[in-house]
């Protein structure tokens, strides 16, 4: 099993729901340790240029309508197979096909406001984690 880092969103729904502690602490009871963290309101150049890889798509400019309609909260997770680790602690994207107790089942509203977003393979993880955190991340020594 490799450590990996993996980002992070915790999406405006769930944000606007005060779920931010009960969904950190799932990564965290999971053995995701929280390496780097912000809070931010996307504008929306921030949000079209993070989503680029989807532009075009039908569902591009609802996605980047609802995440910025409010604040997200941004974090870098680190363990064993965090790529993984964290898109089962999720859910399925379409929170209709989410397991129970996974974070889209109890969180989500719909598909678009799914919750929480997390990078789906370690190479994108790198690009998103540099996308929102350009200074780099500090290693924890604890
Ligand atoms: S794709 O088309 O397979 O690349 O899409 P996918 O990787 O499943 O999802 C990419 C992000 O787009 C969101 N998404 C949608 N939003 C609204 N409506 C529909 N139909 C829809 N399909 C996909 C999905 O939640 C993903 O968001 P992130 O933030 O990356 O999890």
């Amino acid at each position: 099993m490799a450590n990996e880092r993996t980002l992070s969103i915790i999406k405006p729904n769930a944000v606007a729901k005060d779920a931010i502690g009960a969904i950190l602490g799932r990564f965290e009871s999971a053995g995701l340790r929280i390496v780097a963290a912000r809070m931010l309101h996307m504008s929306r150049e921030q949000a079209s240029a993070f989503y680029a890889i989807h532009q075009g798509k039908p569902f591009f400019d609802e996605l980047v309508d609802f995440m910025i309609s409010g604040p997200v909260m941004v974090q870098v997770l680190e363990g064993e197979d965090a790529v993984a680790k964290n898109r089962e602690i999720m859910g399925a994207t379409n929170p209709a096909n989410a397991a129970p107790g996974t974070i889209r089942a109890d969180f989500a509203d719909s598909f678009t406001e799914n919750a929480a977003h997390g990078s789906d393979s370690a190479e994108n993880a790198a690009t998103e984690i540099a996308f929102f955190f350009p200074e780099g991340v500090c290693p924890r020594t604890r």
